[in-house]
């Protein structure tokens, strides 16, 4: 859509009239301008290229799921509700409950269900595509495994902790062109979509700058990145790749321009031994004294909130006694240890600037002590300007300057309750179905070469914020 379609559906009859507004809306506008208060108009019927998660395909895509854990399970889960495109017809995961939870859902049979990612390719190739959603540390061997056997590559991000290996697979890809999509799922979520159709269509002008947070809820931040899967850079990946790729990808996209330099700084301001408060032992189930006054409690976030509990396999018993006791036993105790007392090198606040050709500019930055999660993001154009915080966006058209809102629901749009990431879950596995069913990667937007475009910015990021200096990326 051009800026003079769009005004048109807008209703604004000619480009260049300036509408005079009272001092009253003016002043409304300023304030929306400063914390959106009500706007004046609707984007929700423009038509954004969103569709509905019913993958459109004739022929159905068997897969192998190789770590049935937290997103293995969420993937499979695709081809019980669309069974026509999808079938999972082998798992992998080296904890048996996990491997024969997912294979008995999908009726996988005995000869198909492996331990160890490498069993997987002992046998004859039997599917087409291959999920590999097994930890940050386990996706460079099982996807150059299987490009080479000749599989379709549904990878989890991020698709390596290291650059070289990043590149080895976009490499590996194209020697047995293979269909790699990288699981940059807010890419297909229908607010990143409609956000980014909106800029393309000149509603705002040139894009010039963005700024874009990306807050961590404090407990999500304590699970995952202080006591959790990616709590220290070296055993994982370092955050501003394990979290933030998405955001790093996502303004890669929306700017439309390669990424020239960034320089990054940050650090680990609380989560650290000498911030413990006198007393607190190693875990918060060994009577921290603290534990009622702390906000980062395990005992609190688990037993009582009731978050980040897919870690326990409780298989639906959400009882807090149990999940207390699941908490006092191994490998779970994990989960409840100190904050201050955790073998954790992540930082707790990340800050980037990027300078992309043309001189567009990007200020990015992660915050892990905010109430919830919910990207914000704010573009700047010649003509314009966009608000947005991850489930609605308001622009404001510098000559119309009445303020316009798009919040449509995503259940509504994708015909389906409850997908995950804004429902860019599903909306990229239909995408990668189709993918797969017409051999054609140009239906996917988080192809192989993008995503590591973005990952290599992560890497230089990290480099700089190590480093001190600007790098160039
Ligand atoms: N796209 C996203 O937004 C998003 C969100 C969360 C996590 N992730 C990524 O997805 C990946 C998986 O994360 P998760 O939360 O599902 O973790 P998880 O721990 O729940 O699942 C990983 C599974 O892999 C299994 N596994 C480990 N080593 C294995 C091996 N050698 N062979 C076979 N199976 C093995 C584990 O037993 C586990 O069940 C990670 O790389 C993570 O960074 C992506």
């Amino acid at each position: 859509m051009i800026r003079r379609d769009f005004l048109k559906t807008l209703g604004v009859a000619a480009a260049g009239a300036a509408v005079g507004l009272p001092a009253a809306a003016r002043a409304a506008a300023n304030r929306e301008f400063i914390d959106g208060v009500e706007p004046g108009g609707s984007l929700n019927n423009l038509d954004l290229n969103l569709r509905p998660i019913k993958p459109e395909v004739d022929k159905q895509t068997t897969i192998i799921v190789i770590g049935a854990g937290s997103r293995g399970s969420t993937y499979a889960r695709y081809a019980e509700m669309f069974p026509y495109a999808l079938k999972v017809v082998g798992v992998s995961d080296i904890l048996e409950h996990r491997c024969r939870r997912t294979a008995d859902k999908h009726g996988v049979p005995a000869e198909h269900r492996f331990g160890d990612w490498s069993e997987v390719f002992k046998v004859p190739k039997f599917a087409d595509a291959v999920i590999v959603s097994t930890p940050d540390d386990v996706h460079y061997a099982p996807c150059m495994k299987a490009l080479e056997m000749g599989y379709h590559v549904l990878l989890e991000k991020p698709v390596s902790p290291t650059e070289k290996e990043c590149k080895s697979i976009l490499a590996q890809a194209k020697k047995y062109d293979r269909i790699v999509a990288v699981c940059h799922v807010l890419r297909y979520a229908p607010y990143f979509v409609a956000l980014r159709e909106i800029v393309r269509s000149g509603a705002i002008g040139e894009i010039v700058s963005v700024q874009h947070m990306e807050p961590i809820q404090y407990a999500h931040m304590a699970h995952s990145y202080v006591r959790g899967n990616w709590r220290n850079s070296k055993l994982s990946t370092p955050i501003i790749l394990a979290k933030s790729c998405h955001d790093l990808d996502i303004l890669r996209w929306i700017i439309d321009k390669p990424c020239k330099t960034i320089v990054a700084d940050g650090s680990l301001h609380l989560f650290k031994p000498e911030n413990a408060p006198e007393g607190a032992p190693m875990k918060c189930t060994d009577g921290c004294p603290h534990e009622s006054t702390c906000p980062y409690s395990a005992i609190d976030i688990y037993t009582k909130q009731k978050r980040h509990l897919n870690v326990f396999d409780l298989d639906g018993n959400k009882d807090p006694d149990f999940i207390l006791q699941r908490l006092k036993t191994p490998p779970y105790d994990s989960y409840a240890r100190c904050v201050y007392h955790c073998d954790n090198d992540q930082p707790d606040h990340y800050v980037a600037e990027m300078v992309f050709e043309g001189g567009k500019t990007a200020a990015f930055s992660m915050e892990a002590f905010a109430p919830a999660g919910g990207r914000r993001t704010r573009i700047m154009g010649t003509m314009g300007y966009i608000e947005g915080d991850g489930t609605r966006f308001t622009l404001w058209d510098f000559l119309t300057r009445t303020p316009k809102v798009w919040d449509r629901k995503v259940s509504e749009i994708q015909e389906y309750k409850g997908a995950g990431h804004g429902g860019g879950d599903y909306a990229l596995e239909r995408d990668f179905v189709e993918a797969v069913a017409f051999n054609d990667p140009g239906r996917l937007s988080s192809t192989i070469d993008v995503s590591i475009e973005s990952h290599v910015m992560g890497f230089a990021a990290e480099r700089s914020r190590r480093s001190g200096r600007k790098e160039k990326v």
